[in-house]
């Protein structure tokens, strides 16, 4: 059942075995070429000009399922590389990287843009039969800093969608439980979803270790923001995807999100958690309901027939005489919640204290309380946005609590 939507009892929405790394046909080279060298590009200034002289390849000679991930990947990195890789940015794509990405992207189901499945879920490589779910095992294919604090940024999360991949045959059992009316089996396995979650959280925290906020903020983070809601950064209207024969259309995209990992949402479906914080995105529309069409469609598939699925709130909230099975569900929520804690916490760190400061941070970093510099921040209003923008398009921290607050809100 999990792999007719392209997901792995052993690696869950990591691809089963490694990401491609390199396109191996001669017509490729061009596009790999660049993408090997994209830091030093980015760096000295050329990355649009080598953009420009490419020549308008075609998809026909992509062929298996890895492939069109590979080329999916390399044209994300150099897509944002050309809107970025400047003083101002671009607003007009090329169609030597238009063209080909519409249709890479329209098949796999996902947006022409650098989302999480380019970024992240299939940009790493690591040594035969190495642990996944140790970051200091996986490395990084593409990068646009060549930077160890970009690789650990990205590697983090790789582990965290390894160790996570347990937890989807757990939250599996789980549902089955509770339909089968075994509460004292549902009890435990909540329990170990919550020390599940807690050793994802444990990783998460492994952030500081080798990504200096200084590093991510000035010099990383450009490169993930997207194309919506950036009219002050002058983008008012997005991208032209220039597809050549004077053909093309304004897009506007949210920038690279871990709110685009299957992952994080499986956790809030299985708890059966709610989230319709818009971030100020648009209206009436869910930011987390959103960024499912910024996952491969396979995997929002997954999490669609989830949710058809889940039945451990409904179920938790009507069993009668089971104190014991509610507290272990209130258990798992505040163990989630506790996850979006830390990950509040290192927004503070690597975005808030940098952007507020406007000095690079390492004036500040050894002396940081993270715990106060946190608890300053939740004395914001929740309804009042800070003016910063995650790259996603969220007004930052608001939308951050506000998850956060929803999630701790489904105990019952
Ligand atoms: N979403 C993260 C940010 O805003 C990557 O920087």
């Amino acid at each position: 059942c999990l792999d007719d939507y392209a997901v792995s009892p052993d690696h869950g929405f990591l691809p089963n075995g490694l990401p491609l790394s390199r396109l191996t046909h001669s017509y490729y080279h061009p596009w790999e070429t660049l993408a090997s060298q994209l830091p030093s590009l980015i760096k000295n200034g050329q990355i649009r000009s080598m953009i420009d002289n490419l020549p308008i390849l075609t998809t026909s000679w992509l062929r298996s399922e890895p492939e069109w991930r590979r080329a999916y990947s390399i044209l994300g990195f150099l897509t944002h590389a050309y809107i970025w890789g400047g003083e101002k940015p671009k607003d007009i794509l090329p169609p030597c990287i238009s063209k080909p990405l519409m249709e890479i992207s329209s098949r796999l189901g996902l947006p022409p843009c650098a989302t999480y499945a380019a970024l992240t879920l299939w940009n790493f490589t690591t040594a035969p039969e190495a642990d996944l779910t140790d970051p200091d095992n996986v490395s990084l294919l593409t990068s646009f800093t060549g930077t160890k604090d970009e690789e650990w940024f990205m590697v983090i999360s790789v582990a965290i969608e390894a160790k996570g991949a347990r937890l989807l045959s757990l939250m599996l059992d789980a549902i089955a439980a509770a339909t089968v009316h075994d509460i004292q089996r549902l009890t435990a396995l909540l329990y170990s979803f919550s020390d599940g979650l807690r050793d994802l959280t444990t990783t998460l925290n492994r952030m500081y270790e080798k990504n200096d906020p200084n590093v991510f903020f000035y010099v990383l983070r450009p490169f993930l923001a997207g194309s919506k809601n950036m009219t002050a950064a002058g983008l008012p209207d997005g991208v032209f995807y220039d597809v050549g024969e004077g053909q093309g259309k304004w897009h506007q995209y949210s920038g690279g999100s871990n709110a685009q990992s299957s992952l994080i949402q499986t956790f809030d479906i299985f708890l059966g958690v709610n989230h319709s914080a818009t971030g100020d995105i648009k209206p009436g529309t869910g930011y987390i309901q959103e960024m499912r069409n910024y996952m491969p469609a396979s995997h929002r598939h997954f999490l669609e027939k989830l949710s058809d699925l889940s039945n451990i709130r409904a179920y938790v909230t009507s069993a009668q005489d089971a104190p014991e099975l509610k507290e272990a569900y209130n258990a798992a929520v505040m163990t989630l919640s506790s996850f979006r804690d830390a990950h509040i916490q290192i927004v503070t760190r690597y975005i808030v204290m940098p952007a507020r400061s406007g000095l690079p941070a390492e004036h500040t970093s050894d002396k940081v309380n993270l715990a106060t510099a946190s608890s300053q921040i939740d004395g914001l209003q929740d309804n009042k946005p800070s003016g910063l923008y995650g790259t996603g398009g969220t007004s930052l921290i608001p939308f951050l609590k506000q998850t956060r607050d929803t999630t701790k809100n489904a105990a019952c």
